[in-house]
């Protein structure tokens, strides 16, 4: 795996040499590359490197000379640099933030990198890699008049595994995903999930040839001219797993601020199994005196949801009656009760306090309560954010607390058991708005 393209490798251009249905391939470094200024052609220093580059080929890209090339190399804060690129942070320990950039990826320090580029400088992933892929190619097949698969490569560690690697972030001219599904295995077995990121394989296989401190930013693989299309195809955007088919979506960092305040509702239903891990999630809340204070009503039945609003809704409308507003008053009012009206579940949280200590004064039995009123809101605030972490919007309303005995009533409570609020459940209509920015320092003393 060394000298010029193809000179080292006789056969390599023979696909299917060997055991039959297998290709042969090869994966060849291009050495003799000068270090790449803004403005380079990358086509023709390729091209000129690489005299023998064959139709059919796939040529791998380091994604830094592509970015050198483009000009995607600033002055100034590695930090400010990864604000600027990351569009979520996935998750953070230390210094070391795992980022989810505008093309989708995620990736430590949303590709920012100072490796390899002048003191000061930083250098960006390029804007759009794909395109970049795109206008490779086009140069290439001008240039030349032949038909190359390209990648542009970046290296990626991995959730699960130690060790990073080289992943496809663009490409053109090459199917980036070969769908075995349907295929059979030598056993007869069908294939039923396997799709294989061929894009990657070679972009992790070029990089065994590349290396990071060789100065080898281009190889080429070989002998997999079934992968080479003649169009630009779907490029390396057909890699990034769409977020509602994402297990892992959220990280460690943002699984907090998913949670959202929702009140508008699809009529799709709550699946009860959601519920249940929410409510399990509840339960690990911390609680005073090693209690479980917490118990949940789960209405889901259009018959007790309307049961349950409508007697709170007279209790309400006769509580600000005899405040003295006027019935127009009173009918706007009320209207803030609507999220719960078009919640296609609603869950009651309620609060028994039998393991609360009993004191002869006013003072310490308030602390008390207190104490098991603030376990309440920990239990309710882990049951939103599971509830969350499975895609369900939530919003948990101040509603039974102003009718506790009317809500006692309708839901038909056992004794004991106080409604803390109702929590309207399910799918969101439509993505919550930007949360406030709230700066730490203004809610913190220091001493
Ligand atoms: C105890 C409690 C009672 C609430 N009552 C209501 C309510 O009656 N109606 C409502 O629309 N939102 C209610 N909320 C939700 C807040 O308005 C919401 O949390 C706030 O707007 C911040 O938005 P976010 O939850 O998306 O961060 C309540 C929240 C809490 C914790």
């Amino acid at each position: 795996m060394s000298g010029q393209p193809g000179a080292s490798q006789p056969g390599a251009s023979q696909p299917g040499a060997g055991q039959p249905g297998a290709s042969q391939l090869s994966v060849l470094p291009v050495t003799g590359l000068p270090e790449i200024g803004a403005g380079a052609d990358l086509a023709a220093l390729i091209t000129d490197a690489a005299p023998d580059l064959r139709d059919g080929d796939i040529l791998v890209v380091t994604s830094k000379i592509v970015s050198k090339a483009e000009g995607r190399v600033v002055t100034g804060d590695r930090e400010a640099a990864i604000d600027a690129e990351a569009v979520r942070t996935v998750a953070r320990r230390g210094q070391t933030r795992i980022v989810t950039t505008r093309h989708g990826l995620v990736l430590a320090a949303a590709g920012v990198d100072t490796s390899n580029t002048a003191p000061g400088t930083v250098v960006l992933l390029p804007a759009d890699p794909d395109a970049s892929a795109r206008r490779l190619r086009q140069a290439i097949a001008t240039r030349r008049g032949i038909s190359v698969g390209v990648i542009i490569s970046d290296t990626l560690g991995r959730a699960w595994r130690t060790g990073q690697t080289d992943t496809a972030i663009g490409a053109a001219g090459l199917m980036p995903l070969r769908d075995h599904r349907g295929q059979t295995d030598t056993f007869g077995n069908p294939l039923e999930v396997t799709v294989a990121a061929v894009a990657d394989e070679i972009a992790a296989a070029a990089d065994l040839v590349k290396g990071k401190t060789s100065q080898i930013p281009v190889a080429i693989a070989r002998g997999l001219p079934e992968l080479v299309i003649t169009a630009d195809g779907p490029g390396a955007a057909a890699l990034v797993r769409p977020a509602a088919e994402d297990m892992f979506r959220l990280g460690a960092a943002d699984v907090l601020t998913e949670r959202r305040t929702v009140r508008e509702f699809t009529a799709e239903p709550v699946d009860p199994a959601a519920v249940r891990r929410a409510i399990a999630a509840a339960l690990t809340a911390p609680a005073p005196h090693h209690s479980t204070p917490w118990r949940f009503a789960v209405l889901e039945s259009a018959a007790a949801r309307t049961a349950l609003l409508d007697e709170m809704l007279a209790a309400w409308q006769a509580d600000l009656s005899g405040d003295g507003f006027t019935p127009e008053q009173i009918a706007r009012r009320v209207r803030r009760g609507v999220p719960l009206r078009r919640a296609p579940l609603i869950i009651v949280p309620c609060l028994v306090t039998d393991a609360a200590h009993a004191y002869p004064d006013e003072r310490r039995n308030g602390a008390e309560r207190s104490m098991f009123v603030v376990a309440m809101g920990a239990a309710v605030q882990n049951l939103l954010v599971a509830l969350a972490i499975d895609g369900l919007g939530s919003c948990w309303v101040s509603s039974t607390l102003f009718c506790q005995p009317v809500a006692a009533a309708a839901l038909g409570l056992p004794p004991g058991w106080e409604p803390m609020g109702a929590v309207g459940v399910g799918h969101p209509a439509a993505p919550a708005p930007p949360r406030p920015d709230r700066d730490p320092d203004g809610f913190l003393l220091t001493l």
